[in-house]
């Protein structure tokens, strides 16, 4: 099982914060943003990880990261997205470093409480497919929002006007090598991004995606200041306890 982590994008939605670093590099209580998620994989047993970023501070991460030493690993892959042409774009990026494995990808600014790793392992058992995580949240609109029927996801909806349930779907997914052809026949949504919510939506039609629910608290870091501030707040309060 390989790992990528997604930290690429402008960040525009946090700017002035963000108008000379990158998002990702931001502070959450005492450490970089980019440092959770990359923790959450390596406790989930994930060693193999490449890092996608963009934009122009991109070096600093090699100077924050270097091999990944202060997260245990030996090594630490890196790739560079252009433009900020999507999530599912910078997923593309890394098709060469994933192969034919199966690979666990996370949001550089989504920050989570609880562990994947036994997720992880059950997606190991899984036949072939993908598997995402939903969380009820109280503002669905500013979310790719899933509706359910059954023990099935019957369709998710990226940023609905009028969302058909509270389900989030949250920045961590899981998928097979089925991927690498799905992500050739995206084409850029309106707001001009070849969008994730598309590629689980094709895994939903073909009868191939599981779920499951978070249970522990999980934050977006990175859509607002006030998202930002909260998993400040959250973190803070909690590593201050
Ligand atoms: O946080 C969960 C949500 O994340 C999901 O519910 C949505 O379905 C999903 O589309 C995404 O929505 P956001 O609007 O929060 O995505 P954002 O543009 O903030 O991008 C999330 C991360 O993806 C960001 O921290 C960096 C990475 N990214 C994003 C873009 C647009 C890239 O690496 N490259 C990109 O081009």
């Amino acid at each position: 099982m390989k790992g990528v982590i997604l930290a690429g994008g402008l960040g525009t939605r946090l700017r002035p914060l963000t108008s000379i670093t990158n998002k990702h590099l931001l502070p959450v209580f005492d450490r970089p943003m980019i440092y959770y998620p990359i923790q959450t994989l390596v406790e989930a047993g994930i060693k193999d990880i490449m890092l996608v970023t963009g934009g122009n501070a991109a070096g600093d991460f090699l100077r924050l990261i270097g091999n990944g030493s202060d997260f245990g690993l030996k090594h630490m892959n890196y790739t560079y997205q252009k433009r900020e042409g999507g999530i599912a774009e910078a997923l593309g990026l890394c098709r060469h470093f994933v192969g034919g494995d199966r690979v666990v990808v996370m949001l550089g600014d989504n920050i989570l409480d609880g562990s994947i790793r036994k997720a992880v392992a059950d997606f190991k058992s899984q036949e072939s497919g993908a598997k995402i995580f939903l969380k009820t949240v109280a503002n669905p609109r500013e979310y790719g929002v899933a509706e359910l029927k059954g023990h099935l996801v019957k369709n998710i909806v990226e940023k609905p006007r009028n969302p058909k349930s509270h389900y989030a779907v949250i920045g961590i997914y899981m998928y097979d090598s089925e991927v690498w052809d799905i992500l050739k026949t995206l084409k850029p949504s309106g707001r001009g991004e070849l969008e994730i919510t598309d590629v689980n939506n094709a895994y939903i039609r073909a009868g191939r995606m599981t779920y499951e629910i978070v249970k522990g608290w999980w934050g977006d870091a990175g859509s607002s200041i006030e998202d930002l501030w909260r998993v400040n707040h959250y973190v803070g309060s909690k590593k201050l306890r």
